[in-house]
């Protein structure tokens, strides 16, 4: 979906407010540190790091507009706790080292529903390779949607890299949703899978 224009988000604005506007690799201490792709205007990330002051957060959006909102929600809720990258999840590598990130959630990444555009879905396989290699051993992927399509897709995707312990087919309603959640559960039931990380498929795949 196409997102308003924000007259203040620029690089320049964000990177002054500590939003990583740049690719540089994090340095994350020895806290739990759980990573959100497409944060939209994060709510989630936000709820999630205000309750979980020992834990690091990072949102991760593309999108510079919506990540503006993401900032102003941190600067609100005083989170030192939250990482804010301006980014795309293609670069993943340039911040993250191996083995360094407990737990990853997508929260209703966009559907690309035409089959040219599949490679661009965020749960597609050369994602979730790089997924696989930024997580510890006991790490997790959380993966939230409306779509059926999609979701149906992605657990086909994720199966051979992460062992899927957890499938929901009509998620009830949590502290912790996504704008696009509480605007969707209007419209029908939404999804969840939890996959943990499986060791064969980092060294094989
Ligand atoms: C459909 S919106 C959902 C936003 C939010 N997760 C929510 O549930 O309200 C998908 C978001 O993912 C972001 N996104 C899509 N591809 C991305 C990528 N490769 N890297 C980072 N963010 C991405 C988009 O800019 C958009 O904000």
């Amino acid at each position: 979906m196409r997102q308003k224009k924000v007259k203040y988000a620029t690089k320049e604005i964000l990177e002054s407010y500590g939003v990583i506007v740049e690719p540089k690799r994090l340095e994350l201490t020895d806290k739990s540190a759980f990573l959100e792709i497409g944060s939209g205007k994060g709510q989630f990330i936000t709820k999630l790091a205000l309750d979980n002051p020992n834990y690091i957060f990072i949102a991760m959006e593309v999108n510079i507009n919506v990540c503006y909102r993401i900032m102003e929600k941190k600067e609100a809720m005083k989170l030192d706790n939250l990482l804010i990258i301006l980014g795309d999840a293609s670069f993943l590598n340039l911040y993250f080292d191996k083995d360094s990130i407990d737990g990853i959630y997508l929260n209703f990444s966009d559907p690309w529903p035409k089959a040219k555009h599949h490679k661009r879905r965020l749960t597609y396989p050369p994602f979730l390779k790089t997924y696989t290699e930024l997580l510890k051993d006991d790490g997790f992927l959380q993966f939230r949607t409306d779509h059926p399509k999609l979701f149906l897709d992605s657990i086909d995707y994720i199966e051979p890299y992460f062992n899927i312990v957890d499938v929901n087919y009509e998620l009830e309603a949590s502290a912790y949703m996504t704008e696009y959640e509480i605007k969707k559960r209007a419209f029908g039931p939404i999804y969840q899978l939890i996959g943990k990380v499986e060791k064969h498929a980092k060294e094989g795949l």
